[in-house]
């Protein structure tokens, strides 16, 4: 079906953790694509009536494919969101995905003071994040940033601390490291291009309250499950 592309609209999604709840509410709320497509090595897909186009991006680049207006909308994680600082409205919170955002170190410098370490060496893949939080409470801190399984930094000596996103707390247990401060709670989240949400006002209002709605449903079908 041949639409005018100001019709359409465009949502980022990643293949990455997020993504089987991401297709499952997207299905449910009637994006006419099939699982095949979703779950192909296509990068972009449109739905059979034409109404959407779904684009498929690394996590940390679907704040930007929104915020450029490339896509109207996007599914991120908020740990991502707020590393971004990317200027786009943020919606609505999906519920899914939810993990905590901590500092963590060893077991035996827990609750030792931060502010009286003259070089407290902080490894993260969230530097801005960090700096925010290390900066709100006055504490000097050099920010290490790594690509990823920065729970090793602590063990090898790189780092005194990590910023890391925690899930079941496995990989801490694993390395032999607790959790020092919670800093926040992670949910998927959905957020909009500033110019699309104008643009787009009617398309918008409805995908967002069509997602909202089965949301909501979704979690009553949990509760009911559960007894
Ligand atoms: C994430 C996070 C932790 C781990 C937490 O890493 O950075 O390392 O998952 O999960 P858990 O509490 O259930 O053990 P990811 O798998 O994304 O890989 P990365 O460290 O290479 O980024």
């Amino acid at each position: 079906v041949k639409r005018r592309e100001d019709a359409v609209l465009t949502i980022a999604l990643s293949r990455g953790k997020l993504f089987d709840r991401s297709v499952e509410l997207l299905l449910d709320a009637g994006v006419e694509l099939s699982r095949e497509d979703f779950y192909s090595r296509k990068l972009d897909l449109r739905s059979r009536d034409g109404r959407y186009r779904v684009l498929l991006v690394k996590p940390w680049d679907i704040p930007i494919y929104v915020e450029y207006g490339i896509a109207d909308v996007g599914i991120v994680g908020a740990d991502v969101l707020w590393e971004s600082e990317a200027d786009v409205y943020e919606p609505l919170d999906l519920g899914f995905g939810q993990c905590q955002i901590v500092v963590a170190g060893r077991q035996e410098d827990l609750g030792r003071n931060d502010a009286v370490l003259s070089q407290l060496r902080v490894a993260t893949k969230y530097p801005n994040l960090t700096r925010r939080h290390f900066g709100s409470k006055g504490v000097q801190a050099e920010i290490i940033r790594l690509a990823g399984s920065v729970e090793l930094s602590v063990l090898a000596g790189l780092a005194d601390k990590i910023v890391d996103l925690v899930e079941t707390g496995e990989t801490l247990r694993q390395n032999a490291l607790v959790i020092h401060e919670v800093i926040g709670t992670s949910t998927a989240r959905l957020i909009v291009n500033k110019a699309s949400h104008a643009l787009k006002m009617k398309q918008m209002a409805a995908f967002t309250s069509t997602l909202r709605e089965r949301i909501h449903h979704g979690n009553h079908s949990i509760h009911r499950e559960g007894g």
